[in-house]
Order: structure tokens, then C-alpha cells, then sequence
């Protein structure tokens, strides 16, 4: 049913034969052997502090975000294909400094989605800060594969002259992901499905090859699963790889 991989043993040549695979390791020394349709990923933050989650997991946030962008260079360099396209989650902190790198190595930016998370108090130190730039890459300006349905839909205020009672969302998505929504599991910095999946629809087509080299929990594998991509995800984290594993095994046996 599931193709999982998971282990820690270097140097692993990150194979996806069935459903999904996990990857237990530092995301440098996990080789393609296919090129993933959608490289979708939500790298640490660049904070300099621990994350944690609601008494939950934590994990070191303490790469600077030169470091982290040089690692998201170095994983294209590998995984990278002609029709791939990139989707970074990041904050201000990553945000510019890896626009910079991507674009002196080569990518296309391609645009740029807002997420608007409202949850959380707003810091006092400076202006708040409460959203997610959703950041997408592509080889050239006319590679990766883009399926406009996809974009999430939102009501139409005003319903006047017969149009349809919804419309596409803009290029700012506001959504509050509660903690204690049912999704949770007190995962530092998980990402909501709702967030996920309609970049995964956008960006692949079913039993294309989505890849998470900052896994966490496996919010994009479950994202790809529920929506029948393969998926392959790989994390430092042993806690991460476990939990990951176990909510894309319960999504495939959901979907049976
Ligand atoms: C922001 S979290 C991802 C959260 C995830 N999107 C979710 O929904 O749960 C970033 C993850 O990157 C992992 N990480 C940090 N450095 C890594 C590396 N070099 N290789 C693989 N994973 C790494 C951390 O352990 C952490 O789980």
C-alpha cells in the first residue's frame, strides 16, 4: 500500500515506487531519483529561537536565513526539473534573501500568495507580524504546469446582475488555523490543509511527485495523498518523521 522508506542511513536515494516516502535525515543527503512535479516545502523560519507548539514537538530554529537559502539552492541544483515547480512558505525573514538567491541562480519568480494567519497575539516590539509569504518558482517563465480552478473560492459580496455567488480568492488568503482545530497535532509551524491542497491541485497532476525536504509533520504529504499525488518527505526530526508517517498512513486508509 504505502512505499515507506523511513530511515536514517547515508547517503539514500529518495525512491517514491508507491504512495509516499519518508525520509529520516538531513534533506542534503537525500537523492532524487525522479525530479518531483511540485517541490512544496516550509523551510525553519531564520528566528534564531526554539519553536514549539502548544506543550507539543520542538524543534531548533537556528540557521540563518543566508543558510537556509543557500540549502533550498543546493536542493535545487538536485531536484530541479524542467517542468518542477517550487512553492516556499516563509516569513519576511527568509522571504528576500531567498528571492535573491533562487533568481541569481536561475529560477523565475513567478508570484507570490499572502497568507494571512490572524492567529496569535501581535508583538509589541514591532509592526505585527502576521503572515506567510507563499513564494513560487518555476525554470523559465513559461515552465510549471499552473490549473487556474484550483485557486480557493470566496463568496461574492454583492450578488447583483445574475453572476455566481462566489469568485475566486486574490492573491491574499485569510485563514485562521485554530488550535484547536481538528488537524492539530501540536506540530510547531504546521500548515493547514486548506492552505496546501490548492497548491498541490494547482501545480501537479494525480500520481505526479510532490516533495517535502522540510517535512515537519506531513502537512503536504497528507495535502498529496488526500489528493492522490505521490508524495516523498524527508526531516531532521525523528519525532517529525514519525508523526508524519502516521497521519499520511491514516489518510490512505481513509481514502480506501
Ligand atoms: C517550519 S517546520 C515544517 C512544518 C510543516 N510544514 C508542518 O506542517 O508540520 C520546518 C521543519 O524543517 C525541519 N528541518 C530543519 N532543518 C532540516 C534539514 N536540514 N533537513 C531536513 N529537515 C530539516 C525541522 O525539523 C522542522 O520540522
Amino acid at each position: 500500500m504505502c512505499g515507506n522508506n523511513y530511515r536514517k542511513n547515508y547517503p539514500m536515494a529518495a525512491k517514491c515506487i508507491e504512495n509516499f516516502s519518508i525520509y529520516y535525515g538531513d534533506c542534503l543527503d537525500v537523492e532524487p531519483v525522479k525530479k518531483p512535479k511540485l517541490i512544496l516545502t516550509d523551510p525553519p523560519y531564520a528566528t534564531g529561537k526554539v519553536q514549539s507548539r502548544l506543550g507539543g514537538e520542538r524543534y531548533a530554529d537556528k540557521e540563518t536565513a543566508e543558510q537556509i537559502s543557500d540549502k533550498i539552492e543546493t536542493l535545487c541544483e538536485k531536484w530541479f526539473g524542467v517542468d518542477t515547480t517550487l512553492a516556499v512558505i516563509c516569513d519576511y525573514r527568509l522571504a528576500y534573501p531567498l528571492v535573491a538567491k533562487l533568481t541569481k541562480f536561475g529560477l523565475v519568480l513567478r508570484g507570490e500568495i499572502i497568507w494571512q494567519f490572524g492567529l496569535g497575539a501581535a508583538r509589541k516590539s514591532w509592526w505585527p507580524n502576521k503572515h506567510n509569504h507563499i513564494l513560487t518558482f518555476t525554470e523559465t517563465e513559461a515552465s510549471g504546469q499552473f490549473d487556474p480552478s484550483a485557486i480557493p473560492r470566496t463568496k461574492r459580496i454583492a450578488e447583483s446582475k445574475g453572476y455566481p455567488p462566489d469568485k475566486p480568492l486574490g492573491s491574499v488568503w485569510e485563514y485562521t488555523f485554530s488550535n484547536t482545530h481538528s488537524e492539530r497535532v501540536k506540530y510547531p509551524n504546521q500548515k493547514p490543509l486548506a492552505l496546501l491542497e490548492p497548491i498541490v491541485k494547482a501545480h501537479t497532476f494525480e500520481s505526479d511527485l510532490v516533495f517535502d525536504p522540510f517535512m515537519g509533520s506531513g502537512s503536504t504529504g497528507v495535502a498529496s495523498i488526500r489528493n492522490g499525488r505521490r508524495f516523498i518527505g524527508c526531516d531532521i526530526k525523528k519525532e517529525a518523521c514519525e508523526i508524519a508517517t502516521e497521519r499520511i498512513k491514516k489518510e490512505l486508509s481513509n481514502g480506501v
